[in-house]
């Protein structure tokens, strides 16, 4: 298969996990490079549900090898509810499950003050799934962050995190919030160290050396192109790099060896969170949730819902060098007698065929559709191509061509059987 770089091409959520989970078939790694447990994945095996927030997806394959890369934020704690559940349901993680010793740690301080910071912006609140993501990454920046390595190394660890916990602990005061005690902190992540240290390794060298063998890697991104700390619409963002160029930094796995990039996005437009939706429709939305579908994987909040954007997907595929789509949630479409697309968005008298860089720009830019006919069939059944309906097959060719990328997957539901390969 090759090196291949999965990255989501809208606001998160597009499928991403079910996709990892088909394409791991013929992957031997699966890398996390960035996020935490912000992300919420979700994979099907035949009726069981299985939703990753850490742990790569390719776990449910137990002759892969799974890696959380330097570039994730990973919070010890729930890593390790993550990590028991998996084995309660019998899933191995013994021996294929590596976490680089360079990522690093989310702290309850971290969680703490993404909660304060976010009470504090009142109505202009970023909509933070509350994970402690923007201000652990903000500590790696700071040059103020715990690592892995320091985790399970006891004499280095106890200094570090007194000193944290200090200063936080300052600052949560100053915000009317509660003081942490460093004795129940330091006992607690000590365990987790301990629990993890089995699984802490040189991940760098270890994908490298992979690689040299000639080992094939999925990388699997989180959030999506929208929601990139670069990239995205800031500030309604979050804190790394969702981008391609994410998981070379984030793996350590260098440019030139990277094969593909493959985007994931849904027929239609979804996010969670704050922030300018273009799209956004409230008749896409009721239809969606009264089929019990865009409820958020992580938080349980129901998604914004709208019409596909192929700015956005044109865009996406332009910063992260798409080669590849995967079109998820098709059968979301089934029943409609009208699907719209937007191909253009007006602004004024200036029109936009990429995204504008932002947010406020965004927000004042109005949708241009095209109408498609819907194909009013039920989809969730069908496996090949050819017996697609051919508005559907329509559909699918325009939103891939003004998406300026080729079609490789259309997914007509969640499990892995209902999914169509070009
Ligand atoms: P991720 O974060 O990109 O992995 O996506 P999520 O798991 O958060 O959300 C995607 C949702 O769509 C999950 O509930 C998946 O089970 C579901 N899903 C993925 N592909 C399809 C599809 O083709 N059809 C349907 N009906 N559901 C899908
Ligand atoms: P997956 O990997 C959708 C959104 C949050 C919020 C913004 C910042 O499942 O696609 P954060 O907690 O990261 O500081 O929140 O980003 N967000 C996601 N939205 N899918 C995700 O992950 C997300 N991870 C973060 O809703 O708007
Ligand atoms: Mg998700």
């Amino acid at each position: 298969m090759a090196n291949t770089i999965l990255v989501g091409a809208q606001w998160g959520d597009e499928g991403k996990g079910k996709i990892i989970d088909v394409l791991t078939e013929q992957a031997d790694y699966v890398v996390r490079t960035q996020g935490g447990n912000n992300a919420g994945h979700t994979v099907f095996i035949g009726t069981q549900k299985y939703v990753l927030h850490l742990v790569p997806s390719g776990i449910l394959r137990p002759e892969k090898k799974c890696v959380i890369g330097n570039g994730v934020v990973v919070d010890p704690i729930s890593l390790l509810h993550e990590m028991d559940g998996l084995i309660k349901l019998g899933i191995k993680i013994d021996g294929n499950f590596f976490i680089s010793e360079t990522a690093h740690l989310v702290f309850p301080y971290h969680r703490e003050l993404d909660e304060q910071r976010e009470l504090m912006k009142g109505e202009h609140k970023i909509g933070t799934t509350k994970r402690g993501i923007g201000p652990a990454y903000g500590d790696k920046a700071a040059r103020t962050g715990i690592r892995l390595i320091d985790l399970i190394n006891p004499e280095r660890f106890e200094p570090l995190l007194r000193r944290r916990i200090r200063e936080n602990n300052d600052v949560l005061r100053a915000l009317g919030a509660k003081p942490l005690s460093f004795k129940k902190v330091h006992a607690q992540y000590r365990a987790a160290g301990d629990r993890l240290r089995p699984h802490v390794a040189n991940t760098v060298v270890m994908l490298n050396q992979a690689t040299a063998r000639g080992e094939d890697i999925l990388f699997e991104g989180a959030q999506g192109t929208f929601l990139d700390i670069d990239h995205g619409t800031y500030p309604f963002v979050t804190s790394s790099s969702t981008t391609a160029g994410g998981a070379c930094t984030g793996s350590g796995v260098p440019p030139h060896r990277m094969d593909r990039v493959v985007g994931v996005m849904k027929a239609y437009t979804t996010r969670v969170g704050e922030g300018p939706l273009p799209t956004e429709n409230a008749e896409v939305a009721d239809m969606l949730h009264a089929m019990g579908r865009e409820f958020g994987a992580t938080t349980g909040r129901p998604r914004r819902c709208g019409w596909f954007d192929a700015v956005a997907t044109r865009h996406a595929s332009m910063i992260n060098g798409i080669d590849q789509l995967a079109i998820t949630n098709l059968d979301g479409l089934d029943s409609l007698g009208t699907i719209k697309v937007c191909v253009s968005y007006q602004d004024g008298a200036t029109r936009h065929d990429y995204v504008p860089s932002d947010a406020v720009t965004l927000g004042a830019c109005r949708p241009v559709y095209a109408e498609f006919r819907g194909w009013q069939t039920p989809t969730g059944e069908i496996r090949t191509w050819k017996k697609l309906p051919l508005r559907c097959r329509q559909y699918l060719k325009a939103i891939s061509e003004l998406s300026g990328a080729e079609l490789m997957i259309a997914s007509v539901g969640p499990a892995r059987e209902q999914t169509i390969f070009l």
